[in-house]
């Protein structure tokens, strides 16, 4: 029988074990502990990455799964790194695979978590740049190609572009869409045609721009997702809307967008 092995440089090693007080196995505290395994990965010295485990006195760490990384950072192995900026759910900067789902290490209570352990890693299926930061470069290039901004052919108003409230309406539950990218990257579709398909987050940032009354390039904008990859490759596995840190519903726009082009037709 044909023997599969992964190739070594793929292999996750076992990393080192911290308290506060620092590398040893030691349990800190009162026992209300709580042990951190966080995927380390350094692109210095050719090294595999490795699970290192970090166990914290809950009664001195903030509610967060954050607040615990922040603690790690300052107080035990400052060699951590990851993203974060507004700790309030606001900038996407946070977001990772907590316990085995995409979601944002500020909005995600330690609490939520039994069993006395927390797995972390970085966004799935992305390149990794170092330890929880994964490379979103492909992610806003995508971003970009769909070129989220107005585009007005009517002229310039004196104040502002006037829009209706029923129109206004139209943009809840897009609007608040803060690109983490928690969906994109839990989309299977996205994991292997990432370079093709648009993903989640992209298409539901589309369709905000197409919905949008003050728009003019409506038509232009379905041109550019008619096709098979960028918008097709949707196949509404739904993993996106069930993952939504913010509670969004991409698969939702992604079917308006398909909706509107089938509208077009007829
Ligand atoms: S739709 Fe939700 S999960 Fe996806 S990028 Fe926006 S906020 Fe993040
Ligand atoms: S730090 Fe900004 S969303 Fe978490």
């Amino acid at each position: 029988m044909v023997e599969l092995a992964l190739p070594k440089n793929s292999k996750i090693g076992k990393g080192k074990a911290w308290t506060s007080s620092g590398a040893s196995s030691v349990t800190v505290g009162n026992g209300n502990t709580m042990t951190f395994k966080i995927y380390r990965y350094s692109p210095d010295g050719g090294e595999n990455p490795s699970w290192d485990s970090y166990t914290l006195d809950l009664d001195e760490t903030g509610p967060m799964v954050l607040d615990a990384l922040i603690k790690i950072k300052n107080e035990i192995d400052p060699t951590l790194s990851f993203r974060r900026s507004c700790r309030e759910g606001v900038c996407g900067s946070c977001a990772m695979n907590i316990g085995g789902r995409n979601t944002l290490a500020c909005t995600k209570g330690i609490d939520e978590f039994k069993g006395g352990s927390i797995t972390i890693a970085p966004l799935p299926h992305l390149p990794v740049v170092r330890d929880l930061v994964p490379d979103l470069s492909n992610f806003y290039a995508q971003y970009a190609s769909i070129e989220p901004w107005l585009q007005t052919s009517t002229p310039t108003p004196e104040k502002e572009w006037r829009q209706s409230e029923p129109d206004r309406d139209k943009l809840d539950g897009l609007y608040e869409c803060i690109l983490c990218a928690s969906c994109s990257t839990s989309c299977p579709s996205y994991w292997w045609n990432d370079n093709k398909y648009l993903g989640p987050a992209v298409l539901l940032q589309a369709y905000r721009w197409l919905i949008d009354s003050r728009d003019d390039a409506t038509g232009e904008r379905l041109d550019e997702l008619e096709d098979p990859f960028r918008l097709y490759r949707c196949h509404t596995i739904m993993n996106c809307t069930n993952v939504c840190p913010k509670g969004l519903n991409p698969a939702k726009a992604i079917a308006e967008v398909k909706k509107m082009l089938v509208a077009r037709t007829l």
